[in-house]
């Protein structure tokens, strides 16, 4: 029987979030880009954020140096490496391509590149994997539902659709048509609800956008009927401590919500988000959480499981993950 406490599942990860500084560099010396940071240490000391978008600014700054399908291979296999050196055997991956094709990479460069390395993740790194297309709520939904289109017609390997980037002022009520038409494809709805943006935008996900994952959710505490909904329909929040502490969501991670979360009842599973940004994976993580928490062996059993529980996997392979 596989150890209960094991970070097993990752549900809650930008694959662009990997993208460490010392691949930043390689890859600009590969390209021939130029960097605006004198050394590793400059760009380091940036890595300072006073909420969302001061994070955003910079994540997709960096993004300039992911050009080719190999590019984007080459940071999907690092990520899988360091993965699997974390215990993580099943990790649900978001892509943005809308940050890359606009800057003239082709879709199918981006989308091609990780997907060709996830296709191996089992043989070369042993976890399963699979691909989550994630669309900036901050650009016209118009946008979202024309690269959807595009990836339906290139019969892109994908499982599911998000909503990602600057929450507050991006409603979800915005793409509803964008996820209808993902639906009708068999794909799996996630969004990213509730991490700056109010309640309300948690409530339009779930009602309008018929997600069945929530990304963060930490705001719906907020919401006593919410909370309620969610612990009753056993929806489950993809939680992102060390982000949340890094993007100014909350000031330690000692005043998380984490614990009042669990306490409710709620579906809460641990997550990396952007690791290469927050200082830490997913081991990581769950060594912070713990240690900051001082969470039992049975509480840490749960998050496990409930990460098992959420993941978008047939039931075998469910149960070899239990
Ligand atoms: N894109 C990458 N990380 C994100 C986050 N934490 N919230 C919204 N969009 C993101
Ligand atoms: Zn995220």
């Amino acid at each position: 029987m596989p150890s209960t406490h094991l970070p097993s599942v990752e549900l809650h990860l930008h694959i662009e979030g990997t993208l460490e500084p010392e691949l930043i560099f390689e890859l600009a010396a590969r390209n021939k880009v130029t960097l605006p940071y004198r050394d590793i240490a400059d760009l380091k000391s940036r890595y300072e954020f006073t909420d969302l978008q001061s994070f955003l600014t910079l994540y997709y700054a960096n993004m300039a140096v992911l050009q080719t399908a190999q590019d984007f291979a080459d940071l999907t296999r690092a990520y899988l490496r360091r993965a699997s050196a974390a215990g993580v055997r099943h990790a649900e991956i978001f892509l943005d391509p809308q940050a890359h094709t606009v800057r003239g990479v082709s879709l199918a460069a981006c989308v091609n590149g990780v997907a060709g390395a996830l296709r191996d993740s089992q043989a070369q790194f042993g976890l399963s994997s699979a691909l989550i297309i994630t669309f900036l709520r901050d650009q016209p939904a118009a946008e979202a539902l024309d690269t959807l289109t595009q990836l339906i017609a290139m019969n892109a390997p994908i499982i599911g659709i998000g909503l990602d980037s600057a929450e507050v002022g991006h409603p979800p009520i915005d793409f509803v048509e964008v996820f209808d038409l993902a639906r009708a494809h068999g794909l799996k709805c996630v969004a990213h609800a509730g991490e700056e943006g109010p309640p309300e935008y948690v409530w339009q996900a779930l009602q309008l956008l018929q997600v069945s994952r929530v990304d963060h959710g930490i705001r719906s505490l907020e919401d006593p009927l919410l909370v309620d909904y969610l612990v009753q329909n056993a929806i489950p929040l993809t939680v992102c401590p060390l982000s949340n502490v890094r993007l100014r969501v909350v000031d330690t991670l000692a005043d998380h919500p984490l614990q009042a979360m669990l306490e409710r009842g709620l579906l809460v599973t641990i997550n990396s988000d952007d690791p290469a940004y927050f200082g830490g994976y997913l081991d990581d993580t769950f060594a912070a959480i713990t240690r900051t928490f001082n969470l039992t062996v049975d509480q840490l059993a749960v998050l496990a499981r409930n990460g098992v529980r959420a993941a978008f996997i047939d039931d075998d392979r469910r149960a070899e993950l239990l």
